[in-house]
């Protein structure tokens, strides 16, 4: 359905925990979160009735998302549930990658459509620094696991928090090597995020250009999301930027995103939406919660403004909570 600025809304988010086994500095203190009890969490078969319904008003892709949504107990099981749904055409996963080795087969099977891949670097020390865990050579292991599955599209989530350029280079090699795309991410002022300047996209680009040659912009989208990409040649994969900041896309949005705990949230910066869960935990019918799902669509805020500086602290969560 269109929201009241006429933007298609067909994608949802959803994180389905805010647990996750790294700490990454610009996401979560170094102690992590006071977690959710399970029991405030939604079940997969209310995620699968919600998503049912949401699919009524035109809702065609799933991301999965966290903290780290591989965390949870059989993710792939709720991958098999939303396959299920035959008006979604993707499901995807954004995940860290430290438990992907273990899990890919499974998500394959389930019929996982994508998977994004958070790497903010490829050096070991700096990997620990970021992320406060030891595990680089996990992710590794885990997107090479992932690369024998063609039929699952890949990508790398890089948000520059490194300042050396070489990290920049180094990851974007990635693109080079593997059939793969790497995304730059501009560190949005989000929970922990605000602690950070963010690197933007031209400067990036200086960075790659000098490195690689040539970088040529291509109107080609992969994927949902809001990244534009570029190629570069002897490239096998693409190099995209999400660009919040420098490139704000509020008026080609196309989602609305759901937190662990239900709570339907159309804008990544408002605090505006339902608790789907008190609804559904108060008998709601499957006919209320379209209802009550198809006015926070309509209502969707016109868009973020990160960049004015005015940030109200009750406004925000922190990322693991959105999941991104
Ligand atoms: P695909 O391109 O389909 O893979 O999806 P995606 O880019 O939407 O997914 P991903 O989970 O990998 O998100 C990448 C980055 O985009 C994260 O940093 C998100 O926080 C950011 N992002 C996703 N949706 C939005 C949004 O609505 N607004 C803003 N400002 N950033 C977003
Ligand atoms: N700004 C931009 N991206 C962020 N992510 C986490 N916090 C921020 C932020 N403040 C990224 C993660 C992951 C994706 C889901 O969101 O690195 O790749
Ligand atoms: Fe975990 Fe992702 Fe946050 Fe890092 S950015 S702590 S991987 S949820």
């Amino acid at each position: 359905m269109k929201d009241k600025y006429g933007r298609e809304i067909d994608y949802l988010r959803i994180s389905i925990t805010d647990r996750c086994n790294l700490r990454c500095i610009y996401c979560m203190p170094e102690d992590g979160i006071c977690q959710v009890s399970h029991k405030e969490i939604l079940t997969y078969d209310e995620i699968q009735r919600i998503c049912s319904c949401i699919t009524t008003l035109g809702i065609k892709k799933i991301k999965l998302t966290g903290g780290e949504p591989l965390t949870r107990k059989n993710c792939s099981t709720l991958v098999r549930m939303l396959k299920e749904l035959p008006e979604i055409e993707k499901v995807t996963l954004t995940t860290n990658g430290m438990l992907l080795k273990e899990q890919i087969q499974e998500l394959a099977e389930a019929g996982i459509d994508n998977i994004n891949i958070s790497l903010d670097t490829v050096d070991k020390a700096k990997f620990e620094k970021i992320t406060r865990r030891k595990g680089l050579f996990k992710v590794l292991e885990g997107l090479e696991e992932a690369l024998k599955y063609p039929n699952i599209g890949l990508k790398i989530n890089c948000v520059p928090v490194v300042e050396e350029p070489e990290n920049l280079v180094a990851v974007a090699k990635l693109a080079k090597e593997y059939p793969i795309h790497v995304r730059f991410i501009e560190m949005m002022p989000i929970g922990y995020g605000k602690e950070f300047l963010f690197r933007g996209e031209s400067e990036i680009c200086e960075i790659l250009e000098k490195a690689y040659g040539r970088m040529t912009p291509i109107s080609m989208r992969y994927g949902n999301g809001p990244c534009h990409y570029y190629e570069i040649s002897g490239f096998l994969g693409k190099i995209g930027f999400i660009s919040a900041m420098t490139h704000k896309f509020c008026d080609q949005c196309n989602r609305v995103r759901m937190t662990a705990e239900g709570y339907l949230k159309a804008c990544l910066q408002y605090q505006t939406g339902i608790s789907l869960k008190d609804l559904i935990r108060n008998g709601c019918t499957d006919e209320e919660l379209t209802q009550a799902m198809k006015k926070v669509i309509w209502e969707k805020p016109v868009g973020h403004h990160f960049t004015s500086g005015n940030i109200e602290e009750d406004e925000m969560k922190l990322m693991s909570q959105i999941g991104g």
